[in-house]
């Protein structure tokens, strides 16, 4: 018997993408397993037309400060897991974290994202809280985004209530099976989920998002993250390449696939017009001009490191990670420059989700 069902193009999957803003499961497949370089220009250009509808030819820009690379956790894929005993493990003080944002203030940022491993036992949340307050305090006209890994619901109703503004959680994968892959048995697929669902309630812009290529995935897993994505609809989605790290049990696993990335990102901002989507540290490690391509792509938000110097090449996620030499100021006028060379504008606001 001949198979009589029409299987569509790739490119007119993308067109019913941006006409109902979801696919099915099976579409994404598709979508994962048959798309082309032709596509990939297809996706890339639609992502460009809207965002530059919603935003303009403008990015936003959020200062990330790491202020401890301590984590309870051990996943396989992460620099600073708990068992990698090659980490050289800090924790900034809470006038170093102030001293950061205060400097940051003064290169025109409005967001300051505070991101740490899971080290709770140093940074409790009535500390963190603390901290926030005093942010607020000083630069009442600042948004502050908090990415800590999973907490509590009490702790993310405290944190809310010091008012922080936004919390990134990346949620991984959607998959199941693959998140066991990714994790030690002691983390739960379900906890993490049940985070982000907490985290949206509370009323927190919520980012969630995973990396590209990283190992065990597929395009099914990537179909599974793409449904995820549509039906949670997160403020923020944090997409990179995967980049293995020489103290991981994944250090052998090749590198995530650029040009996937690159279609991920447009594939995001066609199903989501008005999502945050940063050209993430991850893209302009795998290539020296992937986050300019990311915002070409779609991508409307870039955050340059505002942590100190001396600590930058202590919070390695994965080798090569870029701007470790440089100074909070080199990195504020590098992302500027090199949006001004694609033709767009660092926009200097809050840049809050509308
Ligand atoms: N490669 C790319 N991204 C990574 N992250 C952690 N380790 C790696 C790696 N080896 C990402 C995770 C995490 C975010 C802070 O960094 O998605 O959520
Ligand atoms: Fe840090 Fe370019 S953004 S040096």
């Amino acid at each position: 018997m001949k198979d009589i069902k029409e299987n569509k193009t790739v490119k007119q999957l993308i067109d019913k993408l941006e006409k109902q803003k979801m696919l099915t499961k099976d579409e994404w497949v598709q979508v994962f397993t048959g798309w082309t370089e032709d596509d990939r220009g297809y996706a890339a250009q639609k992502a460009r037309q809207i965002s530059e509808a919603v935003f303009g030819k403008k990015v936003y820009i959020r200062g990330i400060v790491e202020f401890s690379n301590v984590c309870r956790n051990d996943c396989y894929y992460c620099g600073i897991r708990c068992s990698n005993s090659n980490a050289n493990r800090y924790r900034l003080t809470d006038e170093e974290i102030l001293s950061c944002c205060d400097e940051g203030y003064g290169y025109g940022f409005r967001t300051f994202v505070l991101q740490s491993g899971e080290d709770i036992k140093a940074f409790s949340p009535e500390r963190v809280a603390e901290i926030v307050r005093r942010i607020k305090k000083a630069h009442p006209d600042c948004a502050v985004t908090l990415s800590l890994g999973e907490l509590e619901r009490d702790a993310l109703v405290l944190l809310k209530q010091a008012g922080v503004d936004r919390y990134l959680l990346r949620h991984e994968t959607a998959n199941k099976e693959h998140y066991r892959k990714l994790h030690p048995e002691d983390m739960s697929f379900e906890h993490r989920m049940k985070c982000l669902e907490t985290i949206k309630e509370l009323g927190y812009q919520t980012g969630a998002g995973m990396m590209i290529g990283s190992p065990y995935q597929t395009a099914q897993c990537l179909a599974d993250d793409m449904v995820f994505l549509g039906s949670f609809k997160p403020h923020m989605i944090g997409i990179g390449p995967f980049l293995p790290h020489k103290d991981t049990p994944f250090r052998d696993e090749p590198k995530g696939d650029y040009e996937l990335t690159l279609f991920v990102l447009s594939l995001c901002r066609i199903m989501l017009p008005r999502v945050l989507l940063p050209a993430t540290t991850a893209l302009g490690t795998i290539r020296p001009n992937g986050r300019e391509q990311g915002v070409l792509s779609g991508a409307n938000v870039i955050m340059p490191n505002l942590s100190p110097t001396e600590v930058r090449k202590k919070y390695m996620l994965y080798d090569g990670k870029i701007c470790t030499e440089d100074q909070s100021s080199e990195c504020r006028l590098c992302v500027q420059a090199r949006m001004k060379r694609i033709g767009y504008e660092v926009e200097i606001s809050r840049g809050d989700y509308k």
